[in-house]
């Protein structure tokens, strides 16, 4: 699929369909007026008889426009423009795209208004509008017989900055778009199809033909490295275990190291600790960090970033068998830590502590992982933002900005040492669960214990990870949050 930029106005770009983002400026701007008289007043009558209010994700289209070179118009609002974030322009901009992929083949248009450019740049409006129609026709109907969503033939920008800017701006977005793509791929495949096993194929698929080293380790390689923590969790399945490490260099040998560390249950039942259905019911995506990891690695390749970072996948499965882990059984962690489980739901954080372990060794000087870790962080922050625990406060401060700029929500939490002797056990170094209330923040005190002095952050995404729901810019299931920060804050 090939996306451009063109200086044609909104009545000459020749596409299937138009798609206009405006303001609710009245009267208004000199393009939306130029588009309205090119359409006999039709915008201006809809507008005055309260068929359609310029609000985010608002639409009004036009079938067989007439007057205007394209077929299909379609009008998204994004409301006022002094309150309009990259997060309302994406929302209404997807909005529109969603209603123009239900046929193949389609050419598709988009076209902004005069104080929208002004506002964000010509360059974050190709890049946002590139993305969208990369990544909007990616969905979750993978096992339908047919799809109901179709990748679009060509993409047209009216955008008139410079040159280079935009063809610049468009690679990022359709780079980033495709990452959404396969994270929301690996993330709504289900458990039987997707396990440890698979999840690295798909990985040294996505590796092929980029700059990127690729190791897979498997159970023996896993007991060699005693990573005791993760194995356990790994017994109760027949699914064996895997780390994928996924390294990318694109600056010098003595320039730091990031490491990015996924959590990567492919399903998780509870174990033993068994969950209701209803909370078992989304834990396909208990995976969601290991799928983003990979995607933002493989993005960096993609995108030849100036930088080191390595990826560290964490792939196992939770399940219930004669040979799963016990509710008092002692583990042994990668670090010589002694784990007492009290509960075999708490099963990212034991993952995730073998692997941080690995990944200090393995040479990261910095380290930041995504996990679908705690309900308690959906219940302290909702479905949409993603918990920040900053072990160092100014990494945490970093990805914070990222996300700002990309238009997603992330919010600092607490990392005070009090939650720290929560975890204490009779019998072992610590226990891998502590009481009920700031569960999200013990889960982030439990994995410092695992990274030594290295700067790291975790970030905690089982909220903002999946949609139980649908909308108007997203179907339910995974959303491939927080893949644009990362790739921002590797970026910058
Ligand atoms: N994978 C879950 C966390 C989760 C919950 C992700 C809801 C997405 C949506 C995790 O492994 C888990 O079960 N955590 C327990 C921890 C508890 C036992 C301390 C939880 O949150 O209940
Ligand atoms: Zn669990
Ligand atoms: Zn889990």
């Amino acid at each position: 699929m090939a996306i451009t930029h063109s200086s044609d106005s909104t009545t000459s770009v020749a596409a299937d369909v138009l798609i206009v983002l405006m303001t609710d400026q009245h009267p208004f701007s000199g393009g939306i007026q130029h588009l309205d008289e090119a359409l006999q007043g039709r915008i201006t009558a809809a507008v005055e008889r309260d068929d359609f209010d310029p609000q985010p994700k608002q639409l009004l289209t036009f079938f067989q426009a007439g007057g205007v070179a394209a077929t299909n118009v379609v009008l998204t609002g994004v409301g006022n423009i002094g309150e309009c974030d990259l997060r309302v322009m994406r929302q209404s901009l997807l909005a529109a795209l969603r209603t123009c992929c239900q046929h193949a083949d389609q050419k598709v248009a988009i076209a902004f208004d005069e104080a929208i450019i002004e506002k964000f740049s010509d360059a974050t409006l190709a890049e946002l509008a590139a993305d969208s129609i990369t990544s909007s026709p990616i969905d979750a109907d993978l096992y339908r017989k047919e799809r109901t969503r179709h990748a679009f033939a060509e993409g047209v920008l009216c955008l008139s900055g410079d040159a280079e800017a935009l063809n610049t701006a468009i690679t990022r977005g359709v780079i980033t778009g495709e990452a959404c793509g396969l994270v929301k791929d690996l993330v709504n495949c289900p458990a039987s199809d997707l396990y440890p096993e698979t999840f690295a194929d798909k990985a040294t698929a996505a590796a092929q033909g980029l700059n990127l080293e690729l190791q897979i380790l498997d159970e023996d390689d896993l007991q060699t490295e005693r990573m005791g923590a993760m194995l356990a969790v790994a017994k109760g399945s027949v699914r064996p275990p895997r780390l994928v490490k996924i390294a990318y260099r694109g600056a010098a040998s003595d320039q730091p190291m990031l490491g990015l560390v996924g959590k990567g249950v492919t399903f998780d039942s509870g174990g033993y600790s068994i969950k209701p259905s209803d909370g078992m019911i989304a834990m396909k995506s208990d995976m969601a960090g290991a799928a983003t990891v990979l995607a933002t690695v493989v993005a960096a390749a993609r995108l030849q970033l100036p930088i080191n970072v390595t990826g560290y996948l964490g792939l196992v499965e939770n399940m219930i068998s004669g040979n799963a882990y016990r509710l008092g059984d002692v583990l042994i962690a990668r670090n010589g830590t002694t784990i007492e489980v009290h509960n075999t739901d708490a099963e990212g954080r034991l993952v995730l502590a073998d692997v941080l372990s690995y990944a200090v060794d393995d040479g990261c000087t910095r380290l930041v992982d995504l996990a679908t870790l705690t309900g308690a962080c959906v219940v302290a922050l909702g479905e949409e933002i993603t918990g920040v625990f900053p072990g160092d406060r100014q990494l945490g401060d970093v990805l914070c900005a990222a996300s700002e700029a990309v238009g997603e929500l992330f919010w600092p939490m607490p990392m005070h040492e009090h939650f720290v002797p929560l975890l204490k056990s009779n019998v072992a170094d610590c226990k891998n669960v502590g009481p009920r209330w700031g569960g999200a923040v013990t889960a982030a005190k439990f994995l410092q214990k695992f990274v030594g002095e290295t700067p790291w952050v975790h970030l905690d995404i089982a909220g903002p990870s999946w949609a139980d729901s649908g909308n108007a810019w997203q179907d339910a299931g995974a959303t491939a949050v927080p893949v644009r920060s990362l790739i921002q804050f590797l970026e910058q």
